[in-house]
């Protein structure tokens, strides 16, 4: 066990609410399904009230460690949230925006905040010089890539929060987590969509470049 987990209540360890063992695969989707889930995946803004199904939940979760990682570090820690936690990571995200961007703006992402179904928090082991940190952060972000398309393969959308509350002290602290070895990657909410938005992408050959 890390020592970022030390001093954290058992109740606090993460987890989930089935686990599973994924021994072998039996039927992939064909390339076309493959590239249907990944360019109909959006970020969800606005969920319906019921919560993702939990085991659904919990398979995207085991499904997190199989995302590419350099030198095997599984940098990753993912954490649920329950109602009490969920609670104080909007309170102190509603203090944050009160105090930078007054009333009406908190007020606002209190309610949509209040609004979501599930939570859940993807932080970083941070160990080793710069670079391994680099690699850390970019394997972190495909471990939650990998969450949000077997979700979306269900029918769950994700959206992937990064303001401030997530690099607040305060926020580490809720985790039990230590600022000095650990970082958030993602405040991340979960739920079945009550709309999907169209979000438009430049064509290929705005980034392709094809060399001799
Ligand atoms: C590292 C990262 C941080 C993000 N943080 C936020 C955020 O704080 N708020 C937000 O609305 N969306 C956030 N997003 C989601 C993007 O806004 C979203 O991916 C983008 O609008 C493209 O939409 P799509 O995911 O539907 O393709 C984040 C995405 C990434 C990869």
């Amino acid at each position: 066990m890390s020592s970022s987990f030390q001093g954290r209540p058992a109740s606090a360890k993460l987890r989930p609410a089935v686990s599973f063992a994924i021994t072998e695969i039996t039927m992939l989707p064909t390339t076309e399904q493959t590239a249907e889930l990944i360019q109909s995946r959006r970020t969800i803004h606005a969920f319906k009230p019921e919560k993702p199904d939990a085991t659904l939940v919990a398979k995207a979760v085991e499904l997190i460690r199989w995302a590419p990682n350099h030198r095997f570090t599984e940098p990753w820690r993912v954490y649920l949230l329950g109602e009490e936690t969920t609670k104080d990571v909007l309170d102190i995200s509603e203090r944050l925006i009160r105090e930078k961007r007054g009333d009406a703006a908190a007020d606002s992402k209190r309610e949509k905040w209040n609004a979501v179904p599930q939570w859940l928090v993807v932080t970083q082991q941070l160990a080793g010089d710069k670079l391994q940190q680099q690699e850390d952060y970019a394997a972190c972000a495909t471990a939650i890539q990998n969450l949000q398309l077997y979700l979306w393969s269900a029918g769950i959308g994700v959206k992937w929060t990064s303001g401030p509350v997530i690099r607040s002290a305060e926020f580490l602290e809720l985790l039990w987590a230590d600022p000095g070895t650990e970082q958030a990657v993602g405040l991340l909410q979960l739920g079945y969509p009550a709309e999907v938005p169209s979000i438009p992408r430049k064509p290929v050959a705005d980034y392709l470049i094809t060399l001799p």
